[in-house]
This record gives C-alpha cells, structure tokens and sequence, in this order.
C-alpha cells in the first residue's frame, strides 16, 4: 500500500515515485493549488494537487481534517522551504489521492489544547497527536533499553500469574470472583513480589519481568491503578550487589534513551537523615532549602506550642529558610498554611527578617514577642537567616512535622522558582521495618512484609520493633520514587516473627502465606531484589508530570477509562454465574479499618 514514510522524505526520494499513506493535517486551497500536509507516525511532508490535474485536483479539493489518505506522486523540492519541519525542503506532487476513510464529527482538533476528558474519551485521536505519538515512543525505547540491557547480563524473563493470591504492598487488591469455585475470589497482583522470590528459591537466580500490577488505592498524578513495573529479583546478595546493578541499569538506559548523564556513584542516604534534613523520603535534592532544628533554642520560651514540642521526646520544632522570603504577603502566608494543614499542620508560625543586624528590632513576627533575645538570636544563627529573607516554623510530633514542613519546602521552592535544573538520583536506605498506625492501633510494614530487617534475631526484633530497620532501599529522582525494594527474608522463623509482629496470627499466616513459609523451609537462599515504575521513569526521561501522559490507555483519578466505560454493570445472569450478588451502590462502603486483615503495608508510592 505505501512505500515511504511521510516523515522520512528526504534527498534520496527527489525524483522518485512515491506512495504515501496517513491523515490530512491540513488543507491549504492557495489560488488553484491544494496542498495537504499528510502525516503519519514519522512526521508530516506537503502533498501538492495541480488543476491540470482534474480528478486529483477535484478529490484533493474536497479531503477534510484528518481524513484518511493514500497518495501516490513524485517528489521533487520545495520552492518555498518550511524549516520547522525535517521534509520542509520537499513536497510530493500527486498523481492520485485516494480517500480511505473520512473522518466525520471530530470532537476536537488535534492542534488545539483539548480538555483531560476529551483526551480520555477519544483516547486515540489524542495519541495521534505528534506529542502523544513521541511519549509512547519514548516509553517504547525505554522498555526496549531495559530488556536489551538484562537479557544480555544473563536476567532470566519469567512471567507470573495474574489471577492469584493476594500480594500486599499497602493498597487494596482488585478482586476477581471464581465462577467454578462459588464465593471464592483470585486476587489481581499488587506486584508479583511472593512469585520472583519463590522462583529464586527455584534456583532461576536473576530475573525479571516488566510486569503488570493492579493496586486500589488513591490516584495522584504519578499513579495508576494498573501501571507497569519492571521487577526484578538476585539470589545470593546483599543491599549493595542490587544496588550496583541497577544504578548502572538506570545510568546506561537515561544515556541512552533520555540523552541523560545522571552522577556516578548516586548519593545515599539513610531515611531518618531525609526525613531530618528534607522532610520526606523522597527528597527533592534540585531543591536547596533544608529544615533546621531549632527546638533546642526554643525549650524554654513562653509559647506553648514550641516549648512543648521542643521538650518532647517525639516531638519537632523545625524552621524552613524562605530566601527572600521577607515579601511574602499575608495572604501568601495563609495560603501555605492552609497547604501545610493538608499535611497536618494545625498552624504554622512565620518571622520576616527586614534586617538582621537590627536583632529584634529588624524583624516582624507574631511569634518574636514571645522569644527571648537569646532565643531569637539563636534561631536566627542556626536557620542562617539574611536580610529579606522569612522563615516558616513548624512543630509538633517528628513524623507531622517533618511531613507537612517537607510538603511545605517544596511548594516554596515551586512557587518561588527555587528548584534547580538537571538530575538528581540519590539512594534512601535504611527504613524503619515497621510504621505504628495510630487508627488500627498495630504495627504496619513500611515496605512490605517480606522485607529483611537488619537483626538477623527474631528474638530482638520483637523486643524493640519501634526501632528496627529495615534492609529496605528506595531509588528516588528529583523528587520521585522510581523504584523500591529490600533484602528478603529467608528463613521461615524470621518471616513468622514478622507476621506476629504485624498482627497477623498463624492460622491467617498459614492461610495466606503457607506456600511462602512452606518454601522457605526447602533451602531458600539469601536473595533480594528491586521494582521500577516504568511509568515513572518514562515520565522522567518524556519530560511530563502526569503518568497518564504515558500511559496508551490511562485510567481517570476516579479509577475509570472514559473511553470504554470501564467498570460498568454486569448482567444478572452473570453475576448468577459467578455467585455474585449486588448490593446497590453505597450499601457495601465501609472504613478501610475494618476490611484490612492486618496485613497492610505502608501506602505506597
Ligand atoms: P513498590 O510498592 O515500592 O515496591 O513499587 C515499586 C515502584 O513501582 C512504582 N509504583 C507505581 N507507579 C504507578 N502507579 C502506582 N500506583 C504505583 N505504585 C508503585 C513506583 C515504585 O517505586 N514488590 C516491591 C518491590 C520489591 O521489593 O522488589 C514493590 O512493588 O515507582
């Protein structure tokens, strides 16, 4: 049918003959002459339809926007030359232009900026768009890198169920009801986390998988309920054999598809120093600002809120520097309280420095007047305050206040243009094995319950959990969490040690995880491993903030495809079929509290 490429017209095709297929772009009717621009998934070349030429002229004439095309004609150079486009020096002269099919009723024009639910609905008029068209590639190339990286490095490629056993990794499981086994439900994988460890204890050593997982829980612009990791797992290691390997995966496939040069080695950090320093476990390192303790300046001052915080155990009195920050409008500041609240704040205390070497004088805050000179000297010098500058101050418990003041860093940063170019990986290691939630009053693992924490002693572990850490690391990127894993445990008596710890007894241990504790009875060997997010790395190198952009057929935050209309309802005979019966909307919504068994894990993400 075609025997070029619209975008790949070029010096070697002058002269020739040419038949060319895709979709009008547009149609330009210049006193007698019809130019087309044609465009396929290579680019766009000007087609040109002579009057001399009636009956291509005539058909030439009448295409539409995005109509579907064949031309054949002969390519010769363009008088005028269009130097936006890489054919722009070259047109083709048609000598027949047949119409494959019209395009009626568009609901919107490819070049204009259609709204996120027309996108959705008319998903591959979207894609057509030549920046859908080079995101799908790009995620294309990299998973093509990845697979051409670890099939030649002896990575085994394993595929593992998806109708299976519920794998938690802090988010709910999408279920799928049995037809042949009444009331009884497959689990769709949250990652295939038990079945890369259970084929490392089949002896298959390195493998991987670009695999699908499915997680019900709260969509962001970074998540997905079914996106795609890359997972991987090694027997016989430790934290820095999976960590050398895949640092030199992900350096060598950001150069070669991204044209991306990131640092070598990536820096590391341990988790209590990110939360300390940047107030999260992702830090943003473009971000310069970090979060002072000043709580030790603060024991004995007259308001209630910083001294409290200051002299308790678990609590955080923290100050962010906002350079410049002496503008900042009362509105602006209680529009960041207001985004600190979301995170848990219940105030946040702010001082202006108009001049430092004024000493109190120089500065304008609610709060100074109940510092002492000392005291307010002291903060001063420890937050490296200048002129003009502000600071924000939080406290109360450690976790709230490093979150909200971590959230807090980086939306000053954003909104004052202080996020710098370029890449900045960086290593978090050394997680606490264990979060206590407050609500379900128990422990819940923070990555997942699989992970090795770092006393290879049961008997310890249980006596002071609160302070286990974990053999966990994540891989983070300029702010974002590319990829999470863990040294596993291997022997059978640790893992049921931590299932108790978890609250999970032993007849639920055996119910769920017998065939895990089973294998692990039979000669398991020390292993360990890691996931990425291929959506998240393809947004990184793609250059988009939003996962859907890499995504051919995304999900909306409210877990629904627009274009199929997905989920939907099933007919009764169906659910007959499948023991299932309705409840009608709203009847079945209970707290998440009480469906969990206890075996969460920390939200991911
Ligand atoms: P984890 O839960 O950290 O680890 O997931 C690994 C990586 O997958 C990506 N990711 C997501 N991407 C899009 N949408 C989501 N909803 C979503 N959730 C996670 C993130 C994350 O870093 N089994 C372990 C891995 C292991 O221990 O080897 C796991 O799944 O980039």
């Amino acid at each position: 049918m075609r025997s070029h490429y619209c975008g790949l017209i070029g010096e070697a095709e002058i002269g020739r003959r040419v038949a060319l297929c895709g979709w009008a772009d547009a149609r330009r009717d210049h006193g007698g002459v019809v130019f087309i621009d044609l465009r396929d998934h290579e680019g766009i070349v000007q087609v040109v339809a002579d009057p001399d030429d009636a009956a291509v002229f005539a058909t030439a004439s009448k295409v539409g926007y995005e109509d579907c095309l064949r031309v054949t004609g002969t390519v010769r150079v363009r008088s005028n030359v269009n130097e936006k486009i890489p054919t722009g020096r070259f047109e083709v002269v048609a000598e027949s232009i047949e119409m494959l099919n019209a395009a009626r009723d568009l609901p919107f024009a490819l070049h204009e900026n259609p709204n996120e639910e027309m996108r959705l609905k008319y998903r591959y008029l979207d894609l057509r768009r030549p920046e859908m068209q080079k995101l799908m590639r790009t995620r294309i190339k990299l998973v093509q890198a990845l697979r051409r990286w670890l099939d030649t490095r002896g990575f085994q490629d394993i595929e593992t169920p998806i109708l299976t056993k519920a794998t938690p990794e802090g988010a709910r499981d999408y279920l799928v009801p049995s037809r042949v086994h009444a009331g009884q439900f497959y689990a769709l994988p949250q990652s295939p986390q038990l079945f890369k460890q259970l084929l490392m204890i089949a002896g298959f050593d390195r493998y991987y998988q670009i695999a699908r997982c499915f997680r019900d829980e709260d969509l962001r612009a970074d998540r997905q309920p079914e996106f795609t990791q890359l997972d991987m797992e090694f027997a016989f290691v430790e934290e820095h054999d999976v960590q050398d390997c895949v640092e030199a995966l992900i350096r060598d496939v950001f150069r070669e598809v991204g044209s991306i040069e990131l640092p070598d080695p990536f820096p590391r950090m341990t988790w209590a120093e990110a939360m300390r320093r940047y107030g999260s476990d992702k830090p943003d390192l473009r971000i310069s600002l970090e979060l002072v303790d000043v709580g030790d300046a603060l024991k004995h001052v007259e308001f209630k809120v910083f001294a409290d915080a200051a002299n308790d155990p678990d609590g955080r009195v923290v100050a962010l520097r906002v350079p410049g920050g002496a503008d900042l409008s009362r509105k602006q500041i209680d529009d960041l309280s207001a985004y600190a609240a979301k995170f848990g704040a219940r105030g946040l205390g702010w001082l202006k420095i108009d001049d430092l070497a004024a000493g109190r004088e120089g500065v304008k805050s609610p709060l100074a007047k109940l510092f002492d000179d000392a005291a307010l000297a002291e903060i001063l010098e420890l937050a490296s305050a200048r002129s003009g500058d502000a600071l924000l101050f939080g406290a109360g418990k450690w976790t709230t206040v490093s979150t909200f003041m971590g959230a807090l860093r980086l939306k000053v940063a954003q909104n004052r243009g202080l996020v710098a170019q370029g890449w900045k990986p960086l290593w978090v290691t050394d997680f606490p094995m264990f979060e206590y939630d407050e609500a379900g009053q128990r422990h819940v693992a923070l990555h997942h319950p699989f992970t090795a924490p770092k006393v290879d002693d049961a008997a310890a572990l249980a006596a002071d959990p609160a302070h286990a850490v974990s053999r966990g690391y994540d891989m983070v990127l300029n702010g974002a969490e590319i990829g999470g894993g863990s040294i596993r445990i291997h022997r059978p008596e640790m893992q049921s040690a931590v299932f108790r710890l978890l609250g999970i007894g032993e007849d639920e241990a055996r119910a769920k995880f017998g065939f895990l504790l089973d294998a692990l009875k039979m000669g398991a060997p020390p292993h360990g491993g890691i996931a990425f997010g291929i959506d998240r790395l393809a947004m990184l190198i793609g250059g988009t903030d939003a996962i859907r952009d890499v995504i051919a057929f995304p999900k909306t935050t409210s877990a629904q495809d627009l274009m199929t209309d997905a989920p939907s309802a099933i007919d009764a005979e169906q659910l007959a079929e499948l023991h299932v019966q309705v409840r009608g909307p709203g009847t079945g919504d209970r707290g998440r509290g009480e469906r969990d068994s206890g075996l969460g894990t920390r939200d991911s993400g």
